[in-house]
């Protein structure tokens, strides 16, 4: 990495919050005893205040011994780091890691204890007392998306693997640190799953603007959550430090072009949200009214399909009129395969959502689950086709 001296990214510049510090890393070294190699070789690395940056790199180049020395669950064999302006390479570990919340795969919960107990760790080490801790507990059971009524007194095991990670991010949060560190957190839950967390930690992050490290091995994770990308090769050498547009556009060397290729389907695809293209508009119709209006309004609209909401506004179904034509009342099934993704998601997200459930399209959601609108697998083939004749001049 030649200069030190970063662009502030589009984020940045459009104003979001900032809770976050900076982190810098001077000449940081690992030598586990043993080897001849060091694991982690005499890495600098400016990460901005409130920006989202994500490690990618091969198994083994040294990723997780980065990331384990900024919160000192490693101790560096030499070099310095730096939290905003304070040199923390000497400072307790202990005392230094209640300013970085760390998530790791399966959320790494305590079995043995409840949701809420687990939540509260940090707080209560800290020395809060009972009511300002269970007050901060059910807010980040909110934040990330778990009613608090329902989920605060189970067990992990009770939870579902995404459930167990939201969790683990609320546990994170606890003591609102300013740094979160994150290996490889959305590793271990299936892709429908995955992208979900994804939508939320995006949503999560414009809220609260942490300084955010990411271990991923998904370079498409990577282009959709970084506001940058560090590429590293053996050692933590890093490669390529910019933004996901820049190293897509000019990958700095063979190597982070093969790992670019190898990842990334459709570029494109990775690098556009839901929210940039012109979603459908469609009948709705609430659960429990008339299904004979509610199809009446669908034909002169000139839609097949209405989508069903719940009376907080989400989607449950989407049934054809010849469907809905055979009810009175608009029925409360919920199909629990109803393709759906969030304005956040990637086209990317959308085309893996529709081609999982064999559907032609996606429902899309806004706010609290809301519907926002229908995206249809034509709207995202003229996306592409319009990136491509952008890019051919
Ligand atoms: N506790 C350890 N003792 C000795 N070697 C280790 C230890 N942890 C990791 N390593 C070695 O250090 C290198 C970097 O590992 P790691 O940081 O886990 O890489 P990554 O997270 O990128 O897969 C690897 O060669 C690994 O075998
Ligand atoms: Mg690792």
């Amino acid at each position: 990495m030649s200069d030190t001296t970063l662009e502030p990214t589009a984020a940045a510049s459009a104003g979001r919050r900032v809770s976050g510090v900076p982190i810098r890393l001077a000449g940081v070294t690992k030598r586990y005893p043993g080897q001849d190699r060091p694991a982690v070789d005499d890495v600098d690395l400016e990460i901005p205040a409130g920006e989202t940056v994500m490690f990618v790199g091969p198994s083994g180049c040294g990723k997780t011994t980065l990331l384990k020395m900024i919160n000192r669950l490693i101790e560096p064999t030499g070099g310095r780091i730096h939290l905003g302006d304070e040199d923390v390479t000497d400072q307790d570990p202990d005392r230094l890691r209640r300013r970085i919340g760390y998530v790791i795969q399966a959320g790494g919960l305590f079995p043995h204890m409840t949701v809420g107990t687990n939540i509260g760790l940090v707080p209560r080490m800290l020395g809060w007392d009972k009511q300002r801790t269970a007050t901060r507990t059910e807010e980040l059971l909110d934040l990330v998306g778990l009613d608090p009524a329902v989920y605060r007194d189970r067990y992990p095991r009770e939870l579902s693997g995404g459930q167990q990670q939201r969790v683990g991010v609320a546990r994170a949060l606890a003591a609102d640190p300013p740094v979160l560190l994150m290996d490889e957190p959305f590793g271990a839950v299936d892709p429908v799953t995955r992208q979900r967390l994804q939508d939320e930690l995006l949503r999560i992050q414009e809220e609260l603007g942490k300084t955010i490290v990411f271990v991923t091995h998904d370079f498409d994770e990577a282009v959709k959550l970084g506001d940058r990308i560090v590429v590293f090769d053996v050692g933590a050498r890093v490669v390529q430090y910019d933004t996901p547009e820049a190293i897509l556009a000019s990958p700095a060397e063979e190597y982070v072009a093969d790992f670019v290729g190898a990842g990334a389907t459709l570029k494109q695809l990775t690098l556009t949200r839901v929210a940039d293209v012109e979603l459908q508009q469609v009948t709705t119709a609430t659960v429990g009214g008339d299904a004979g209006q509610a199809v009446a309004a669908a034909r002169a609209a000139g839609h097949d399909f209405v989508v069903v909401l719940d009376e907080r506004g989400r989607p449950v179904s989407w049934p054809t009129l010849a469907e809905l034509s055979r009810r009175t009342t608009v029925p409360a099934t919920v199909d629990e395969r109803l393709p759906v993704v969030g304005l956040r998601s990637t086209l990317n997200d959308a085309l893996d959502t529709m081609l999982a459930a064999s559907q032609g399209g996606v429902v899309v959601t806004g706010r609290r689950d809301a519907l926002a609108g229908v995206l249809k697998v034509e709207s995202v083939m003229a996306a592409i086709q319009r990136s491509r004749a952008e890019a051919a001049g």
